[in-house]
């Protein structure tokens, strides 16, 4: 597909003497096959239908996916990797998670937050997930993560792109410092405005901390991104404050709620009137679907509320909504390995996407769609964008989600990143084939 967020840089394609690398014999996400991709100098230079041209490097994709990377909008960095430090969540809870991780906070070195980023960005890598917004806690007065992650941001530049969030996880105004630390944490690099509303004092603070904050991104001219109202409570609705204040401000595009649970909850009617506003003002959505099953509705007896949000009627009014994946073995979830396909097949299966055209809705929400949201430059499989892309063993994007297929090759400006061998079972059965992939192929 050719994206209009991610216009080509090149007017007109000059075939070069000697590509750098040419894959061949691709299927698209959007369905095309036997498509080829030429890449000179880091960026695709033509994607048209068999393409033969001379290059360094040829890749035989032999009618398999091959996609842009994998995003992820929606992720803690600084807690990851840290599960079982000092103790484990025992009730599950959202609240117990953030206790937890406050006991965590004074113990933290700067050195192990850097060792743990650096792991999972390994994780990543192998995933063919080469781009993580990631909130950074700033209520620690030392501003330890923060150090630490903008350094892991500088590491793994060559061949991930990490974008910080400020959050102050204590609350903007119920921690009383947490307003100076967070413009320091800002004014030391962190890219992205944050906020948790819902964890104020008051619903009145909850509305003033979102119109402080969004103000203090329209000053910078910075992106902002909150925590909104992951609560299973109906009435938790800051969620219109921030479309009011990215309305008020001309931040249109530009503002993301994280999690919006409580809307899940919510009186249909009410959202009948926030998923219009919420349009207008072009806020984007991330859902985090493997958190919002797993501590959503616990204080509920049954029937347990699932908590996500309402992926698909944001969708149908043309809001951008991404998958995201939140946590990675920390204080509030003991699972998880940077595999946006499991991310994207429990948001399928929790919002019931069932249809084909709502399963791809929910490929695109871990790839295109949070690529959007981190105003992510070059990204897509098109003229012009960045050589950044994916060998999935699976023939589309279905596939791909149900099968969590293996990324047996990933690449970055051109070059490989990462390769992992295809998943096959040799089978030892009379009168069957010697093995299987589980790709549905057609019988011949
Ligand atoms: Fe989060």
């Amino acid at each position: 597909f050719i994206s209009p967020h991610f216009p080509p840089l090149l007017p007109s394609f000059t075939p070069p003497a000697m590509l750098d690398l040419l894959v061949t014999h691709a299927t698209l996400p959007d369905g095309r096959t036997g498509m080829s991709i030429a890449v000179q100098n880091g960026r695709i230079t033509e994607v048209a239908a068999g393409l033969a041209a001379p290059a360094h490097q040829t890749v035989d994709a032999q009618g398999l996916l091959v996609s842009p990377p994998f995003v992820d909008a929606h992720f803690h960095m600084d807690a990851t990797l840290s599960y079982g430090l000092p103790r484990v969540n025992q009730s599950g809870t959202l609240l117990e998670g953030i206790a937890l991780w406050g006991e965590l906070k004074p113990d933290l070195t700067q050195e192990a937050l850097v060792q743990r980023a650096l792991a999972y960005c390994d994780w990543a890598v192998g995933k063919g997930l080469l781009a993580i917004r990631s909130h950074v806690d700033i209520c620690d007065p030392r501003l330890l993560a923060v150090e630490a992650l903008l350094e892991v941001k500088h590491q793994v530049a060559p061949y991930l792109d990490l974008q910080l969030v400020a959050f102050p996880q204590d609350g903007a105004l119920r921690d009383p410092q947490a307003m100076d630390k967070l413009q320091r944490a800002l004014d030391m690099g962190v890219d992205v405005v944050g906020g948790i509303p819902h964890f104020e004092r008051t619903m009145a603070d909850g509305a003033l901390s979102v119109k402080l904050l969004c103000e203090l991104a329209a000053e910078r001219g910075l992106l902002v991104d909150m925590h909104c109202d992951e609560s299973d409570d109906p009435m938790s609705r800051h969620i219109e404050t921030l479309t009011y204040e990215t309305q008020r401000l001309g931040l249109q595009g530009r503002v993301t709620g994280s999690h919006l649970t409580s809307m899940h909850s919510m009186d249909n009617y009410y959202v009948s009137k926030l998923l219009p506003l919420m349009a207008e003002a072009q806020v984007n959505v991330v859902s985090n679907p493997l958190i919002n099953i797993t501590l959503q509705g616990r204080g509920d007896t049954y029937p347990k509320r699932r908590g996500m949000t309402r992926v698909p009627e944001m969708l149908a009014h043309g809001l951008t909504v991404a998958l995201g994946q939140d946590c990675v073995m920390d204080p509030w979830y003991s699972l998880g390995s940077g595999d946006m396909l499991e991310v994207a097949s429990m948001g399928l299966h929790v919002a019931q996407m069932t249809s084909q055209a709502a399963m791809r809705q929910c490929f695109d929400a871990v790839t295109v769609n949070p690529a959007k949201i981190l105003h992510l430059d070059g990204y897509g499989l098109a003229p012009g964008c960045w050589a950044d892309f994916v060998l999935l063993q699976a023939q589309d994007p279905v596939e791909a989600i149900r099968l969590r297929a293996t990324r047996l090759q990933v690449y970055r400006r051109g070059k490989l990143l990462a390769q992992t061998p295809a998943a096959t079972a040799r089978l030892h059965l009379p009168g069957r084939p010697a093995q299987t992939d589980w790709l549905l192929r057609e019988p011949g």
